[in-house]
């Protein structure tokens, strides 16, 4: 079965046909649950099957929703909600968690954290179906498919509209998840509006833009909504921000009001995922009662959309899907190429010494990247005889790349996994292994499809699961996303290969 033991933590890993099976399964549980079928929706009842909720932030919508929902699915559920009480106040880290949620033979675990990426890394852990309640600033992708069929239920279609999301566009995961959502339907629109510093992440838009999203981004709130059929406004995320003073400019340009309103399209709808800060209002509390305010309705669809996906992922539906299923893209671990070795007479003009007997010479890197080579290589702690610059490129001296790294070490040769090292920090870099002053062998490296294992590497995104200072003993695991960029696979925050160490 296409969604049996599935994981629930980005909405990039479900299909087009896949969203669009969730959400007209979830439709038929509306019906069922309004009209209390409690025979269409009771599924589990009799399974003794088990659902632990990790909260370890605050919630009211998402905790609630899934744990009526586990319940009219006939499920049990455990779990805590804030961590006040449980033994991560002792330092207990999310791995010791999770394992014990497993011991306890938990059928699923659904999890709300603080760190991006942690969802993922609990899918890497455990073989039982995690849903993503919220990690960080990362994805709320459960939260995505609700909004997916609020949308739908207003509009009757996902192709073809204008849509808005404002706010927190920096920090919100709810709108991650949705613009990435928006790439698997077609001609949509998408109006931007948020304060300059909180403003979408370029590699979100870049997404978009290359999914074929029409993106415009407007200098004010009204401009964007006017342009809508729908607007997802968005609450600025305090909690997540560095710098406070950038919060008190953001909440005063971000307010949706009733003069707002009333410039909007016939059939527009208001949705936010909730929810309000009553202090610093996203939404004015008259709009509550409008007729094209969708928000509490959109907080109900809630329990039929977590149902389903519960119901789904734990094989008790899904039998008659057949769409197109998501496949995670095959990696190869092929990054060297031979070169053929050209038979020239030695430079004359080199400014620093050649090897006169055996060693490596790593040649063509980015300027500067010769140091982070030696560290990552171990040059030093091995005692290793080698030389280290930032020379003239002879082979293109009027181009932009007319400077470039070089490091030859003495007496070493490079194993696979050392090539695999090179080339994951230095991809397009050439290597020639030298024999008694000749080269025997010319490589060029590619980037390797997967990056792990480069002595001090590590995400840039400070709030990621993997950062050595969260403690969690995640090892950092990066996956190309081009020829010279790579994305971390727990938060997918995009880095240059040169950011990396
Ligand atoms: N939308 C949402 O995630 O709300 P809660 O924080 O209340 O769960």
């Amino acid at each position: 079965m296409a969604f049996a033991n599935r994981d629930l933590t980005g909405i990039q890993d479900f299909t087009r046909d896949e969203l669009m099976y969730v959400l007209d399964k979830a439709a038929l549980m509306k019906q069922a649950l309004h009209a209390r079928k409690v025979d269409r929706y009771r599924l589990a009842a009799g399974k003794d099957l088990l659902a632990a909720l990790l909260f370890y932030e605050n919630s009211t919508r998402t905790r609630t929703s899934f744990e009526v929902a586990a319940q009219r699915l006939g499920m049990n559920v455990t779990g805590f909600a804030g961590v006040d009480g449980t033994s991560v106040k002792k330092g207990e880290s999310l791995r010791h968690t999770l394992d014990m949620y497993e011991a306890y033979q938990c059928d699923c675990i659904i999890m709300r954290h603080p760190l991006d990426g942690s969802a993922r890394f609990a899918a890497e852990h455990l073989g039982i179906p995690i849903f993503n309640a919220g990690d960080g600033k990362h994805e709320h992708p459960t939260q995505t498919l609700l909004d997916l069929f609020t949308i739908r239920e207003h509009l009757g279609r996902l192709d073809d509209f204008d849509m808005g999301i404002s706010g927190d566009l920096k920090f919100g995961r709810t709108a991650h998840s949705l613009a990435i959502a928006l790439t698997k339907f077609t001609g949509v629109r998408l109006h931007l509006f948020s304060h300059p510093s909180l403003a979408m992440p370029q590699e979100l838009l870049e997404l978009m833009q290359e999914a074929g999203v029409e993106v415009t981004v407007y200098p004010t709130l009204t401009e964007a909504a006017q342009k809508t059929d729908v607007l997802y406004q968005t609450r600025i995320q305090k909690e997540r921000m560095p710098d406070l003073t950038e919060y008190d400019k953001a909440k005063s340009i971000s307010e949706f009001t009733s003069k707002i309103m009333e410039k909007t399209r016939d059939g527009f709808g208001l949705m936010h995922p909730l929810p309000v800060d009553k202090a610093a209002p996203s939404i004015a509390a008259e709009l509550d009662k409008h007729p094209k305010a969708l928000y509490k309705i959109q907080a109900g669809n809630g329990v039929p959309t977590r149902l389903t996906e519960l119901a789904l992922a734990l094989g008790l539906m899904g039998n008659d899907f057949n769409g197109e299923v998501f496949r995670e893209s095959v990696c190869s671990d092929d990054f060297v190429e031979l070169l053929p070795i050209k038979d020239k007479p030695p430079r004359k003009d080199v400014s620093i010494r050649p090897i006169r007997n055996n060693g490596v010479v790593i040649d063509h890197m980015a300027p500067y990247m010769e140091e982070i080579l030696t560290q990552v290589l171990k040059v030093r702690e091995r005692r290793d005889i080698y030389r280290a610059a930032t020379v003239k490129a002879a082979s293109r001296p009027d181009s932009k790349e007319s400077i470039k790294g070089m490091l030859m070490i003495e007496d070493r040769t490079l194993t696979e996994n050392e090539l695999k090292i090179v080339a994951s920090v230095s991809p397009g870099c050439t290597v020639n292994i030298i024999e008694n002053g000749t080269v025997t062998f010319k490589y060029q490296l590619r980037l390797p499809d997967r990056v792990c294992d480069v002595p001090g590497m590590m995400c840039t995104n400070k709030g990621c699961i993997s950062r050595p200072e969260h403690q969690e003993s995640v090892s950092p695991r990066m996956v190309k996303v081009g020829d010279s960029r790579v994305k971390c696979y727990y938060c997918e925050q995009v880095m240059n290969t040169s950011q990396i160490v």
